[in-house]
């Protein structure tokens, strides 16, 4: 269980979260639209920015500016973007990283590469470059070298960003079955993303905490406010900017958008 506490941030006095208190565990989902504070939190959370105001206890260990070597082999993270070494073939990476993780003993680090690359499904293309991969496969290779250091807590900002349906649908079943032995949490501005995934979620706007709590709850808040309205293609301009606008699904010549009432 991790337990954030009045998380607080600013940025040149602008507030970017502000009082965030959230209680992650099992699959958890992160919603909110861009420039909500998502990746704030999730940086906060693996020590990758410090904490202004408010603290994170994980597991009964409190995460505030100086402690965090305590908890940090226990998380790993995924940035948004993972793209390294494009010359290198996908096995040449994962046992390069291993090196740099520490796993000094060769035979070992084979065995952790080979496992990590099982688990992420990529074994067809152990020997393929970096360069060479699709945008989903090359963060399959980021999560397998999360996997060598074995972390109990995977953090995955925005994983389905910018894949087609097929990848994201590969996505969403592998960060199932890694939720059968980690704490996920994991980030999207989707809706459909998180909603067939997650356990629990919390979603959050301008920095602050919107609601929390599981899908079928989340389901129930939306009960009678929530509406669907067909709009031409030319007057979809105005809808993409109506911030009640949760989901739109194109239908011939026609968009239909869900809209909170
Ligand atoms: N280093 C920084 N300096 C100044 N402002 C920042 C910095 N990092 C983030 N911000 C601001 O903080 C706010 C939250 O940013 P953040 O990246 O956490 O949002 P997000 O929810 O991850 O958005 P997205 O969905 O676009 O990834 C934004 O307004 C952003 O401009
Ligand atoms: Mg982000």
């Amino acid at each position: 269980m991790i337990e954030v506490q009045h998380l607080s941030k600013s940025y040149r006095k602008k507030h970017i979260l502000h009082q965030v208190s959230l209680e992650i565990e099992g699959i958890y989902g992160l919603l909110g639209p861009n420039g909500a504070g998502k990746t704030t939190l999730m940086k906060m959370l693996c020590g990758l920015t410090s904490i202004a105001g408010g603290q994170i206890v994980i597991d009964g260990h409190s995460v505030v500016r100086r402690n965090y070597a305590d908890v940090s082999d226990r998380i790993g993270f995924l940035p948004q973007d993972f793209n390294v070494y494009p010359g290198l073939k996908v096995e040449e990476v994962l046992l390069h990283l291993a090196l740099l993780q520490g796993i000094t003993e060769m035979k070992q680090r084979q065995e952790r590469v080979e496992e990590a690359v099982r688990r992420v499904n990529l074994q067809d293309n152990a020997q393929t470059r970096m360069s060479e991969l699709s945008g989903g496969m090359r963060r399959r290779v980021g999560i397998a070298q999360l996997l060598l250091r074995k972390p109990e807590i995977l953090v995955f900002d925005e994983p389905t960003a910018g894949l087609d349906i097929e990848e994201r649908i590969r996505f969403r079943n592998l960060l199932r079955e890694l939720g059968a032995d980690h704490t996920i949490i994991v980030s999207s501005h989707l809706v459909e993303d998180i909603e067939f995934l997650c356990t629990k979620i919390g979603i959050i706007k301008n920095g602050c905490v919107r609601f929390e709590g599981t899908p079928a709850e989340l389901k129930a808040q939306a009960t009678g406010y929530l509406g669907q309205v067909d709009v031409t293609t030319a007057e979809l301009t105005g809808w993409m900017q109506d911030e009640r606008v949760v989901h739109l699904n194109e239908k011939g010549t026609s968009v239909a958008s869900s809209v909170c009432i």
